[in-house]
């Protein structure tokens, strides 16, 4: 990703009716590590539902890859969960992880530490955004495992979710397979708290693109001036993260040349986190061209690790 990327991307978000920033711009190195502390907060459920399953049921999920199976993880992250799957499968033969995340940062992060956890293991990083980062990757050998983990699809509304994943069903030959985490509907009081936790790390993290933008592109946010606000729909299962401006205001950003005006309690939208039912999957699975070959989910039933077979 090139700063003309992001700027253009800001540029479209803030003139947009509706102002939107892109999520993936997130993760500069103080993002990484806020999003680090938000899976730490006792609010942040996923990551705990999707370490159980994976900590108890990971040789039931392995047992569904084929030995010695190449795998190729869309945004790894420091891959703290993803650890306990690749042991599992290092136990069965000697394979290759290709770890791909935007955030050149996580990535070395997480090669550090999969070489002292897993010495065996051959490991391959991409830096860079998923599908073009699949584009690198060279031709396959033997089955491949595609790994999408900790709920990232729900930063993808639905209708884009089915096209992105029939993209990456474009990636992949009938043989090779995909493992996908979803957050499930549950109760919304849980779901909404863990988009406002009480330490306050998720709207540092939302702020942080403010400041991101500041830094990189010459923006002049008065970060005291935007308030976090996360919200829910129980019926869609949209969980979107606001940034609401307290008072009318104009911020100029000198690389673009561009000056963006805000009213009072005007919003940008900066990230969704969508939940899914059960039947919503087989759905999602079905017209992005996979079929539900096998789920696995934690005790309390609030996230679920699923197995997809591509369709001939
Ligand atoms: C919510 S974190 C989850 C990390 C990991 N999968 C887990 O479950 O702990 C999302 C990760 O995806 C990466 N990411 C977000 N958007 C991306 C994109 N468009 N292309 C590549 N990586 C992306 C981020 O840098 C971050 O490391």
């Amino acid at each position: 990703m090139t700063t003309s990327e992001f700027g253009q991307d800001v540029s479209q978000g803030l003139g947009a009716p509706e102002k939107f920033l892109s999520s993936r711009y997130f993760y500069d190195q103080r993002g990484d590590s806020l999003f680090r502390a938000i899976m730490a907060t006792p609010e942040y459920y996923l990551t705990d539902a999707e370490h159980e399953i994976l900590s108890t049921q990971g040789g039931a999920i392995v047992e569904q890859f084929l030995p010695g199976a190449e795998i190729i993880e869309l945004g790894a992250g420091d891959g703290t969960k993803s650890k306990v799957l690749l042991a599992e499968h290092l136990q069965r033969g000697k394979f290759c992880y290709s770890p791909i995340d935007i955030s050149g940062n996580s990535l070395d992060l997480l090669s550090g530490r999969m070489k002292k956890w897993l010495p065996g293991l051959e490991i391959r990083p991409i830096t860079g955004e998923y599908l073009e980062a699949l584009n690198q990757l060279p031709g396959a050998r033997q089955q491949r495992v595609f790994m999408f983990m900790g709920a990232n699809i729900g930063n993808f509304t639905p209708p884009r979710a089915e096209e992105f994943l029939a993209a990456i069903r474009g990636y992949m030959s009938v043989e090779d397979r995909l493992l996908i985490g979803f957050d499930l509907k549950k109760d919304p009081n849980t779901i909404l708290a863990a988009y406002n936790d009480a330490s306050g790390h998720t709207r540092a993290f939302n702020l942080n693109l403010l400041e991101r933008i500041n830094r990189e592109l010459g923006g002049d946010f008065d970060l005291e001036q935007f308030e976090h606000y996360p919200c829910y729909d129980p019926q869609s299962g949209a969980c979107k993260s606001y940034l609401v401006s307290g008072r009318a205001q104009s911020v100029f950003i000198k690389q673009l040349d561009e000056r963006f005006e805000f009213i009072a309690g005007e919003c940008i939208l900066m990230e969704i986190a969508q939940k899914y039912s059960p039947a919503g999957l087989q759905e999602l699975a079905r017209q992005s061209g996979f079929c539900v070959q096998a789920g696995f989910t934690d005790t309390h039933g609030y996230f679920i690790d699923q197995f997809w077979q591509p369709q001939p």
